[in-house]
């Protein structure tokens, strides 16, 4: 069976590890000139071996794969401690089909409406205190916008005083890297700081989070209340099957952290790519004097496609399964390459440019754009995510004119699992 695995470098596994995480961009697409697409990658220091995908034969059979063969928790191992057990993210097969069937009603598209007039209002007040003029690092300033609407409209703290504590608590907990998540599962290291904050930290958003679930399931306003964790109960309530305490718990941690930092990158990239092509920003400030939606949603898919928050995605086989053709053994990593994907020339003809129009009244092919990843663990915020950066690109484009520091380029830095800019988004901003 191993003689379908597909070749690849022969670095040992920890600088294999070390450059694919580090520089995916850049990694990836070599490989693919060397060995051509799959190619297998040793990722220590896990000992997995992963093969990187781009086909979109080979796609459409991952993303179609049963979920029981197709297991994606297992990669998420190191955010046990940070997520807990009954994360979206750590779950596999049944658990994880229960969850995301009762999760599910909370992100439909007559919810996400719901969510919007909220997520305007926090999205107004945050640009209130962003300078009326000069240059910002954009990265910084939208992921304190993020971080917001996940407190006030996912988990509908309105509080002011409560806001402010836990704001920056929150901030330092989910910024944990690879070395505050490995040490956090080794028991001797627990005791040394920084993990005895870390735990500390974790320790007061899991009793914060319990608060607002008991503060929710006793509010007499519960049925007006427009928040996504409100909607949450309201539905636990009339399912005798329906998510705990401790679930809702852990499942509001892995929205907090699956859905705050990834849309301000997201976001700071387009700003980044709106501030180079100030053609490209004159026909987005054209259609939201006009009232309209297609371009600036163009805009978006462009963006999230040249310079995509999450490089890759992970599915490990738990049976030998058949992909392109191709039967790969069990127990081996199947890894659809997003950076891959999105810059295929068939696909996308100059694939280096911004050029939003490859989106305009088409709608984008699962195996060709994968920002969210696909199948039964495509992200369940993405159309969250998207209508978050609409109402941003609208209400940033209303207010400033953006300019680019320079040539306007930054390079894709690594961290956790997501490519941000090496220079956090450096523009500026003038007043319209
Ligand atoms: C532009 C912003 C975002 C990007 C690029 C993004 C990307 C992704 C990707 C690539 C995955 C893995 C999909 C796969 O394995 O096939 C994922 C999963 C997930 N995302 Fe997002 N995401 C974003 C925003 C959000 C938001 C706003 C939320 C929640 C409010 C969210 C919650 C989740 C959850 C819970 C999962 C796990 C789904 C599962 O395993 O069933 N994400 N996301």
């Amino acid at each position: 069976m191993t003689a379908e695995v597909p070749p690849g470098p022969r670095l040992p596994g920890l600088v294999q590890a070390l450059l694919t995480l580090s520089a995916p961009t850049v990694v990836f697409p070599a490989a693919a000139r060397r060995y051509g697409v799959p190619f297998r990658l040793e990722l220590m220091p896990r000992g997995r071996t992963v093969v990187a995908l781009a086909d979109p034969a080979d796609l459409k059979d991952v993303f179609a794969g049963s979920p029981s063969v197709f297991h994606a928790g297992k990669g998420n191992e190191l955010l046990r401690p940070l997520l807990g057990g009954d994360s979206l993210l750590l779950q596999d097969g049944d658990a994880h089909a229960r969850a995301r069937r009762l999760l599910a009603p909370a992100f439909g598209r007559r919810e996400i409406a719901g969510y919007r007039t909220l997520v305007e209002e926090v999205t107004a007040e945050q640009l209130g205190r962003w300078p009326r003029s000069g240059r910002i690092r954009a990265h910084i300033l939208l992921n304190e916008l993020t971080l917001e609407v996940i407190l006030r409209v996912v988990f509908g703290v309105t509080d002011p005083a409560r806001l402010d504590e836990m704001r920056p608590v929150v901030a330092r907990a989910v910024d944990a890297g690879p070395v505050m998540m490995i040490g956090l599962a080794i028991p001797a290291l627990r005791r040394l700081w920084p993990w005895t904050r870390e735990i500390r930290d974790l320790a007061t958003i899991h009793d914060f989070l319990g608060e607002q679930i008991a503060a929710a399931r006793r509010d007499p306003a519960l049925p007006d209340r427009r928040d996504l964790l409100a909607l949450l109960v309201r539905a636990s309530a009339r399912d005798a099957q329906g998510l705990s305490d401790k679930e809702l718990r852990d499942q509001l941690m892995t929205l907090l952290a699956a859905g705050h930092e990834t849309t301000a990158t997201a976001m700071a990239w387009s700003l980044l790519e709106l501030a180079r092509q100030p053609r490209i920003q004159d026909r987005c400030v054209a259609e939201i004097a006009g009232g309209g939606t297609g371009y600036l949603d163009a805009v978006l898919k462009e963006s999230l496609r040249l310079h995509p928050v999450v490089p890759m995605v992970m599915r490990e086989l738990q049976e030998p399964a058949t992909v392109g053709g191709r039967t790969y053994p069990r127990g081996i990593t199947l890894s659809p390459s997003v950076v891959l994907a999105h810059r295929a020339p068939a696909a996308y003809p100059r694939p280096a440019d911004f050029d939003p129009e490859r989106f305009l009244g088409d709608v984008p092919t699962p195996t060709t754009w994968l920002p969210f990843g696909g199948g039964a663990r495509r992200c369940i915020g993405a159309s969250f995510a998207m209508m978050e950066g609409e109402v941003i690109l609208r209400q940033v484009l209303g207010r400033y004119r953006l300019e680019p520091v320079g040539s306007g380029r930054e390079w894709p830095r690594a961290r956790n699992v997501t490519l941000y800019p090496w220079r956090r988004a450096r523009l500026d901003l003038r007043p319209r």
